[in-house]
């Protein structure tokens, strides 16, 4: 495994995909003023070598070259990237917590019409803000997502701080029988519970990877959870970790990595001070559950580099829009289980139950003729989400286009982060604010792909 410095960073990409590790195409777009070339993205189905019992068939991907490429753009510059669908069904791509234009959203339907086999779509955008992010299509999404299209976003700041190394983990399950073939998607006992989980783990489609890093450096390590269903509880084992970003947004103050939950959607950077000795061994672990996880492993290697997470300059804030408190509107939402029936059949996959509701309305998103919205915003002006979870389940709430800061929560104390996607825990409530800047219609929906299409699926509208 090569090192993954920047200065190697060009020279790694073009090899990064034979390795399954994080560094897509960097510089190609970054240094384009206007209209850049489109970065090809084909829709494509294949195989993956995933487990020891053989090749998994049916897997869905963009790219040849195995997990999703690692998309690298940066802050403030334009990007392109052109879909073009080779798979037997329609499908978008949705650029997970980018706050751009709602033509550029991914959203059938919604935001644009499906791409059609054989069919192709340009997305433009300029990424306002820089972290990590991520992407996947918004059509069939538990069967597209599950079989594989979940790919990681990065957005630099020239402006950055400067690591040592960076490894992008891509943090997903999959649902494969003993012959490491594709399993039935979910069972409708546990999609009305937790979602149902896969049975292989993998971080960059590997189980346990491992990777080296330099010894006593400063690596910067984006992990985005891009898993239909599983939560995580993020552990460091043999290194110091401390938590430098959420969902793309600098943390208001950096804090040391212990227990983190953090849940499908979501993602998290991490400062890692590798340890002195070459040799020794940073483990990343999942201990939610009984047994801790091992998910990834980093080694030092060569002499050490002698550094210290304090020498580490802040990450950049991003411009997102302060609300203003005085003026804001209450906008409430309950998120509840509903009365079980079945939904109507649609293009971009239905899994055939209603289960979960928004305030009472169960609509599992993606389908032409939509619910109401929940509520209509005029642009400019701030609201709060008053969100109160009424179920004895976890659900990561995301909502497309803007960011959100967390204002408070009467049932646990919460940091005043910026984000897209909020963990809310079993019967919390909590309030969100932030200003309804992005005109459109964006969906607002658990990232628990078996509740969002089972009724967790709402959308708010700016105008
Ligand atoms: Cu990751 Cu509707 O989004
Ligand atoms: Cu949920």
């Amino acid at each position: 495994m090569p090192l993954l410095t920047r200065r190697n960073l060009l020279k790694a990409s073009a090899v990064a995909g034979a390795y399954g590790v994080g560094v897509g195409i960097a510089g190609k777009f970054g240094v384009a003023e206007a209209a850049p070339e489109p970065q090809v993205l084909k829709a494509l189905k294949t195989t993956a070598s995933l487990t020891d019992s053989g090749v998994t068939k049916d897997i869905m991907t963009w790219g040849d070259a195995g997990m999703p490429p690692v998309l690298r753009m940066t802050k403030g510059k334009p990007f392109a990237a052109r879909l073009t669908n080779t798979l037997d069904e329609p499908t978008t791509i949705h650029w997970h917590g980018l706050r751009i234009a709602n033509k550029m959203d991914g959203v059938p339907f919604m935001t644009q019409p499906y791409v059609y086999t054989g069919d192709s779509f340009d997305y433009a955008f300029t990424p306002p803000d820089a972290g990590t992010f991520w992407y996947h299509p918004h059509c069939n999404t538990l069967t597209q997502m599950g079989h594989g299209m979940t790919g990681v976003l990065v957005v630099e700041d020239p402006d950055d701080p400067t690591f040592d190394a960076e490894v992008v983990l891509n943090l997903r399950d999959w649902r494969l029988g003993g012959d490491g073939q594709f399993i039935a998607a979910f069972r409708p006992r546990d999609a009305a519970k937790t979602g149902t989980y896969g049975t292989v783990r993998t971080a960059n489609w590997h189980q346990e990877p491992q990777y080296d890093a330099p010894a006593g450096g400063l690596i910067r390590l984006r992990i985005a959870v891009t898993d239909v269903t599983r939560i995580f509880s993020l552990k460091m084992e043999g290194a110091e970790a401390t938590v430098i970003a959420l969902d793309g947004n600098p943390v208001p103050k950096r804090f040391p990595l212990d227990l983190l939950l953090i849940g499908p959607g979501q993602r998290l950077d991490l400062a890692v001070r590798m340890p002195d000795n070459e040799g020794a061994i940073a483990t990343l672990e999942d201990i939610r559950g009984t047994t801790p996880k091992t998910i990834a492993k980093l080694r030092a290697v060569g002499t050490s580099l002698k550094r210290n997470v304090g020498d580490l300059t802040a990450l950049g804030e991003n411009p997102v829009a302060k609300h203003d408190l005085s003026a804001a509107q209450k906008i409430p939402l309950i998120l509840s289980a509903t009365a079980e029936s079945a939904p109507v059949d649609s293009i971009c996959g239905t899994l055939g139950y209603s289960f979960w509701a928004i305030n009472k309305i169960p609509w599992p998103g993606d389908t032409p003729d939509p619910t109401a919205p929940l509520a209509e915003l005029k642009l400019g002006k701030s609201y709060i989400l008053q969100l109160e979870n009424v179920t004895p389940h976890t659900h990561p709430i995301h909502l497309h286009g803007m960011s959100f800061t967390v204002l408070s929560s009467p049932t646990r104390d919460v940091m005043p982060l910026v984000t897209d996607t909020y963990l809310v825990q079993p019967d919390e409530k909590v309030q969100l604010a932030f200003v309804a800047d992005n005109p459109g219609d964006w969906l607002l929906h658990c990232h628990i792909i078996e509740h969002q299409k089972t009724g967790m699926t709402s959308y708010v509208r700016v105008v």
